[in-house]
């Protein structure tokens, strides 16, 4: 069958190397559609599109994500919490929490607002940013007496020092500039910093990964664990924890990956 984009695919994967634009901008739009199965692309650096970096604006997310966030809020209100919500009550645990502030950057709806007061078993005061106005819309009707701030983690609106601790919620994965997104998460902690939910492979370099976030295209690292290291500790932030959530399968890519949660102490940048 010559014509089907099963055929072309499985030859296409044969002869072109994995992050060839065929498999990002799709052959007849069929390519693509075949993609959504497998979700990760590795791709170059360079082929990150502002389009990718911004994907998690788009309108159509916050109805998405709630099919999937509502069924682990479920899970947690009958005692069966996700392991993602006990690594992250585990973290701030750890982090010796009393009822200060905690600031999410990256909140999505403010779920974690949620969870971490279930499983740490006292009130939390919780402050959400997302760069998202209709997650945090949805946030807002979910959650009306939590705060919200729109921001972008790389150019953070909050004072240094702001919380003692602040989780960086799944998003560095997100951000081109993830660079900029540790320092400002570090600028604004005033003791911890938690990065949770972070895809690593052991050795080598951080990949570039396009996949489908709900549908949408959007961009991910998966960190060379040596290098985000080297970034934390340029920010003077240091590892005192790391909870792993499970491994990550990464379709095409024969290295192992996993998923971790740090736990980072905050000193002065360059101390
Ligand atoms: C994978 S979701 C994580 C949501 C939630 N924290 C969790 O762990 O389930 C990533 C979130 O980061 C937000 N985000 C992506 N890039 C961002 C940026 N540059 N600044 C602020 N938020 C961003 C998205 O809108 C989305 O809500």
């Amino acid at each position: 069958m010559p014509d089907s984009p099963q055929w072309v695919l499985t030859l296409a994967r044969r002869i072109l190397p994995s992050w060839h634009p065929l498999f990002v901008y799709g052959w007849r739009g069929k390519l693509i559609k075949e993609d959504e199965a497998s979700g990760h692309q590795l791709i170059s650096p360079w082929m990150v599109t502002p389009q990718m970096a911004t994907a998690w604006q788009r309108p159509e997310i916050p109805s998405r994500q709630a099919l999937v966030v509502d069924s682990e809020l479920a899970a947690l209100r009958t005692g069966q919490p996700p392991r993602v919500y006990q690594v992250a009550a585990e973290a701030v645990r750890a982090a010796g929490y009393a009822g200060e502030r905690v600031v999410e950057l990256g909140c999505a709806s403010g779920y974690y607002s949620e969870a971490l007061e279930r499983l740490l078993g006292r009130p939390v005061d919780y402050l959400g940013l997302d760069y998202s106005e209709p997650l945090l819309r949805q946030g807002r009707r979910r959650y009306p007496h939590r705060p919200f701030l729109l921001g972008d983690t790389c150019a953070l609106p909050l004072r240094d020092g702001a919380a003692p601790i602040v989780i960086s919620g799944c998003v560095l994965l997100h951000v081109p500039r993830y660079a900029d997104a540790i320092r400002e998460t570090a600028r604004v902690s005033s003791q911890w910093a938690i990065f949770h939910k972070t895809p690593v492979v052991k050795d080598g370099p951080t990949l570039t990964f396009r996949k489908l976030a709900y549908g949408v295209p959007v961009v991910e690292y998966v960190f060379g664990e040596r290098h985000l290291l080297e970034l934390f500790a340029g920010c003077g932030l240091t590892v005192e924890a790391a909870y792993p959530i499970g491994p990550y399968a990464l379709p095409g890519v024969d290295r192992a990956a996993s998923v971790v949660t740090y736990l980072c102490r905050r000193s002065p940048c360059g101390s």
